[in-house]
This record gives structure tokens, sequence and C-alpha cells, in this order.
């Protein structure tokens, strides 16, 4: 094991892979240098393995090349077939394993302490390495049960709804003080020899106890957020295993997985007005069909429209704004509306995207979407920088959002999405509402009144057929 004196050229490299880092999170944060942002990252992450790799006696190369050619190639099998639909479970899968790998370097931190260093001159682990380690197991232990929950449940193994235990914040908060108390009463135990006290191995049940406990009573509608939070624990699991390693470099990019993800919990709570206190507290998550106003569906006149209704009305239009959502991914239909733009824009008219900030199902699934179709940067703009523009539009052309179009959001107290801020497509004179049928609700499984407004016309199809024939009359 590395002697605790870092080798100042291991510095030197630790650091260079910590300004990547950040500059990768720097990029990370537009989709006009997302791709950079990327390279930067891939490139300290190869610095920090290869440092670690030279610098580290930890285990044999051969074993290592193993794991990660083993690793390497489930991820690639992995990442080639998952559908962009099924992402938000894959990156709760994956956040499970990086909280599991944070109990199982504690595990043999805690069996084998001579081999990391931290066995003390008495025969016992060294205290701060106890509170160290006990750290790094509560959190990765409740990553991982956390993680395979979250998974459950967006993967539909679980049901969406709330699971709501009697006294389960007394339980929840009980079992979050006991961790702490048998953590201070680890780090100071007389008999704290290698594999010797029970109260580590308490603290680990204990810990995958609470993080299941903590998801459980989290609806369907919460989720994103609980995903990001868990990659935000990931990190700081990741960060205290660091501590354990004497690896700064896990230390640092931990503290930055764990702090940016805490930061985009907080964004997404603001997006869908959710209080992060609450989100955390669970049970909050509204199911399919859980709200007022589907009843009146069937008895509530509403205007079909065409294709060519579509393409004419639109020709003639100054200003266009188009909402995508989480049907357009589903159609994939991404390719085919960049050609409807791109024709538009031959017949003068100013064409603009609008992407709510939880359009879809995952932080940045619209702008991926769009960048894959190549639509250009400066057509793309967020929820509050396009909003006063609705009131100049010509045309609302919503293809496969829903819930982020409901005005439910800002009139109806009782529904789910409440509070949730909302394009205001109900302002622009013309809207154009593709979805599959009217029976069809969005994630939040309310209706829209939006359907049913004087200026709208249900496009009712396949997004992405229904936008090929627009294109098919717009070239006619
Ligand atoms: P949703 O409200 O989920 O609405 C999707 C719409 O797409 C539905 O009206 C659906 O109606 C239609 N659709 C589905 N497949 C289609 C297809 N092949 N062709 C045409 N239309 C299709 O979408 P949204 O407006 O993007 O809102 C996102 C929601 O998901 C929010 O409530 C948000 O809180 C939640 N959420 C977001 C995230 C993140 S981080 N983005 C993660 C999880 C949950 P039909 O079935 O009738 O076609």
């Amino acid at each position: 094991m590395e002697a605790h004196a870092v080798n100042p050229w291991v510095a030197v490299a630790y650091l260079v892979a910590g300004v990547c880092f950040i500059l990768a999170l720097r990029g990370l944060s537009s989709p006009a240098t997302s791709r950079a942002g990327n390279r930067y990252g891939m490139f300290g992450m190869a610095i920090a393995v290869v440092t670690t790799l030279i610098t580290h006696e930890i285990a044999s190369l051969p074993e290592i090349m193993g794991a990660i050619a083993i690793g390497g190639g489930i991820g690639f099998v992995i990442a080639r077939r998952i559908q962009m639909t099924a992402m938000p479970q894959l990156v709760a899968a994956f956040h499970s394993l990086v909280g599991l790998a944070a109990v199982l370097v504690a595990v043999a931190a805690f069996l084998n302490p001579d081999a990391f260093g931290i066995l003390g001159a008495d025969g016992n682990i060294l205290n701060v390495s106890r509170v160290e380690m006990a750290l790094g197991a509560a959190i990765g232990a409740i990553t991982f049960s956390g993680s395979v929950i979250a998974f459950a449940k967006l993967n539909g193994n679980m049901s969406g709804s709330p699971i709501l235990l009697p006294a389960r914040h007394v339980i929840n908060l009980g079992t979050l003080v006991l961790i702490l108390a048998l953590t201070a009463m680890f780090a100071v135990a007389a008999h704290a020899g290698p594999g010797e006290s029970p109260l580590f191995w308490a603290i680990v049940a204990l810990s995958f106890a609470i993080g299941f406990l903590l998801i459980i009573p989290i609806g369907g509608a919460d989720m994103p957020v609980v995903v990001s939070m868990l990659n935000s624990y990931s990190g700081w699991a990741a960060a205290a295993m660091g501590f354990t390693l004497h690896n700064t470099a896990m230390i640092v990019t931990g503290a930055l997985v764990g702090s940016s993800g805490a930061i985009l919990s907080y964004i997404m709570c603001k997006a869908m007005n959710r209080s992060f206190i609450s989100v955390i507290a669970g049970g909050f998550g509204a199911d399919a069909g859980s709200a007022g106003g589907g009843e009146a569906r069937e008895q509530r006149p509403w205007k079909r429209g065409s294709s060519e209704d579509a393409a004419f009305l639109m020709k003639e239009a100054e200003n266009v704004i188009i909402i995508p959502g989480y049907g357009m991914a589903v159609a994939q239909a991404q390719h085919a509306l960049r050609e409807m733009s791109d024709l538009l824009k031959e017949h003068g008219v100013n064409v603009k995207y609008a992407i709510h900030p939880v359009a879809g199902r995952m932080p940045g699934h619209m702008n991926v979407l769009l960048a894959e179709a190549s639509v250009p940067y400066d057509e793309v703009f967020e929820l509050e920088d396009i909003n006063s523009e609705f009131a100049q539009a010509d045309v609302a052309f919503i293809i496969g959002a829903n819930d982020v179009v409901n005005p439910a959001a800002r009139t109806d107290k009782t529904s789910p999405i409440y509070g949730m801020p909302v394009f205001d497509v109900d302002k622009a004179k013309t809207i154009f509402f593709i979805k599959r049928s009217m029976g069809g609700q969005g994630y939040a499984g309310v209706d829209n009144d939006v359907f049913y407004m004087d200026q709208t016309m249900m496009l009712l199809s396949d997004a992405k057929k229904m936008v090929e024939e627009i294109n098919k009359s717009l070239t006619d």
C-alpha cells in the first residue's frame, strides 16, 4: 500500500485530473460545450486511473486488467443495447454499483487494515480511519439499497406509488441517529482490531435498511429527483472511500460528484416546485390517475386537426415555437422534426425550440435528442428565456409534451403538478398538440385543458408519423 507521504508527481497528476473534472462540469453546463466537457472528463479520468495503476500496489496488473475487461465489456454491451427511454433506471442501477463498491472497500479495510496502512501500533484500527470507513460503508449501503428500489420503481418491477409505513418519519430518524451513535461508539471502541468489532457490521446492516426505508415512500413523480440525489450520495461514498484508500483524486472526484448531484437535485426540485425536504421525507409523489379533472374528458368538445392544416398554418406563420416532450423521445421524431423546421425556415418562418427542465424522463433528455438531430443550439431555449414569447407566437407546436404545458400547474391547487412552472402555450394564437390518443395522459396522469381550447387542434398520431406527413405537405 502507498505510504502516506504523497509523491509530488502523483499530487501534480491528481491536481491536473481534478482541474479536468472541473472543466468537464463547466462544459456540461451548456449543450454547445458539452462534448468538450465530456472529453475533459475522459482525459482527467484517464490521468487518474493511469496514475493510480502506476503508483499503487493494490493488486497485480493482470487482475486489474481482467476486472476492467469484464466490467468494461458488460458496460459496453449494456450501453449499446439500452433504450434512451430506459436511461433513468440504468443510471439508478449504476449508482447502486458505486454504493456497493464503497461498502466492499470499507469491509476490505475493516478485515485487513494493515494492507491499507490504517493499523495502529496498539493492534487497533486508527480511530480516524474507523470514522472514515464507517461513513463510507454507511453512505455506500444507503446508496446501494436506495438505488435498487429506485431502479425497481422506474423499471416497473415495483409499483411507482408511495409505500407509506406508519410512523415512518420516526423510524427513519431513529435509524439515522442510531447509525451515527454506533459510528461514534465504533470510533472510540477499545477492541477494534482487524474484523473485530461487531459495531461495524451493525452500521452496515442498518444503513442497507435505511436506504430501503428512505426510498419506498417516494412516489414515481419525484423519482428523477431521487436518482439525482442518489447520484450525489454515490459521490460522497466515493469521497469517503478515497480517505480510506488515501487517494486524493478519489476524494476530489467524489466531492465534485457529490456537490454537483446535490445542485442538480435542487434545480430539479425548483423546476417541479417541490421542496427538497418534502422529496427526501417521501410520500409526496403522485401515481398515475391520482388527480382530478380526468372524469370530464369525454364531455368536453375538442378539435381534430390534420397534417395539412398544420403545414398550411405553419407555412404562413411568422413565429413557431416547438415544445418537445417525452412522446418525441418515444417516437424518435427528432430527425423528422429538424427536417420540418428546416422546411419552415425555407418559408421564412422563425422557428424556436422551448425546453422544460423536466421534459422527458431525465435531465437534458430533450437537449440530447435535438443535438443528435443536429438542431442548432441557438434555436433551443430554456423555459425562463422563452416563456414570455408565447404571447407573440403564431403557433405553439407541442410534440409529445403534456405535463410541461398543463395550465393546471398554475391554477388547480389539487393537481399533483400544482406549482410546477409550465410553458404559457395558451397565449399562442394557434396550438397544435401531437399525441396518440385523447385517452393517453402525461407522467402525472392528469387531464390537460389545452386539449379543449378554442385555438387548439389535436393531431392524434404517433409523433414521427405525423411530422413526416406534415413534411410531405410542406414539400408538396
Ligand atoms: P409527459 O407529461 O410524460 O407526456 C408525454 C406525452 O407524450 C403524453 O401526452 C403521451 O400521450 C405522448 N406520447 C407518448 N408516446 C407518444 C408517441 N409515440 N407519439 C406521440 N405522442 C406520444 O411528458 P412531458 O411533458 O415531457 O413531461 C415530463 C413529465 O415527466 C413531467 O411530469 C416530469 O416531472 C416527469 N419526469 C421528468 C423527468 C426528467 S428529469 N425529465 C424524469 C421522470 C419524470 P399519448 O399516450 O396519448 O400518446
